[in-house]
């Protein structure tokens, strides 16, 4: 039987559980991300208490954690830009290998989606390096289509990441 799969977003005292999970993501799937394990693990722990604290209640920036069984096992980071572009973005999307392809990044995706329809905007970007075939598809399956924009991958120069965007509807609800 598959694993109940819920999403919520954290709390504020939930600041060693993103450290442990963003870790781990950083971990097993550095090609993935624009920070690399090194810079996480160089931040002051304390930094993780201060950004949980932050992303539990700003109308601008969240983290939203995947649980299985109770269990963190996922995460994704949704964020608004400061004026004057104010493009909302997910980013730091991570599902643990062993509960895969049972739709938590979807659900993650989904729920951060709507949290940012709610906050009024109306597109969700998102950057995506051209070297993860299983993001793009993933991304593509959600409805977001490839914007034309190419840059450097922050922490691998020599690769480049393509931003993403899915247009959310009014009545969207998940
Ligand atoms: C991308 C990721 C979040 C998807 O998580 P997930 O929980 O497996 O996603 P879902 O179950 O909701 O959707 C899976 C779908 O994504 C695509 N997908 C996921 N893994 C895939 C793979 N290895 N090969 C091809 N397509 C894949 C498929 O469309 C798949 O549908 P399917 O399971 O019916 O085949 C997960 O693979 C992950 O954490 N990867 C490493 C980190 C990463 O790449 N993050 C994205 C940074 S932009």
């Amino acid at each position: 039987m598959s694993p109940s799969l819920t999403v919520s977003r954290i709390a504020a005292q939930q600041g060693s559980v993103l450290r442990e999970l963003r870790t781990a993501s950083l971990r097993e799937a550095p090609y993935a991300f624009g920070e690399t394990l090194e810079d996480a693990l160089l931040v002051d722990p304390s930094s993780f208490d201060d950004t949980a604290s932050l992303h539990a209640s700003s109308p601008r920036l969240a983290t939203f954690l995947l649980y299985t069984e109770g269990h963190p096992c996922g995460l994704v980071h949704a964020y608004i830009e400061e004026a004057p572009n104010e493009r909302a973005f997910v980013s730091a999307l991570w599902v643990a290998p062993a509960v895969r392809h049972l739709r938590g990044g979807e659900l993650l995706v989904n729920v951060a989606s709507r949290w940012l329809a709610q906050q009024g905007v109306a597109e969700v970007h998102a950057w995506i390096s051209e070297e993860n075939r299983t993001a793009v598809r993933f991304y593509e399956r959600l409805g977001f289509g490839p914007t034309g924009d190419r840059r450097a991958m922050p922490s691998h120069e020599q690769e480049a990441e393509s931003l993403f965007v899915r247009h959310m509807h009014p009545e969207e609800d998940d």
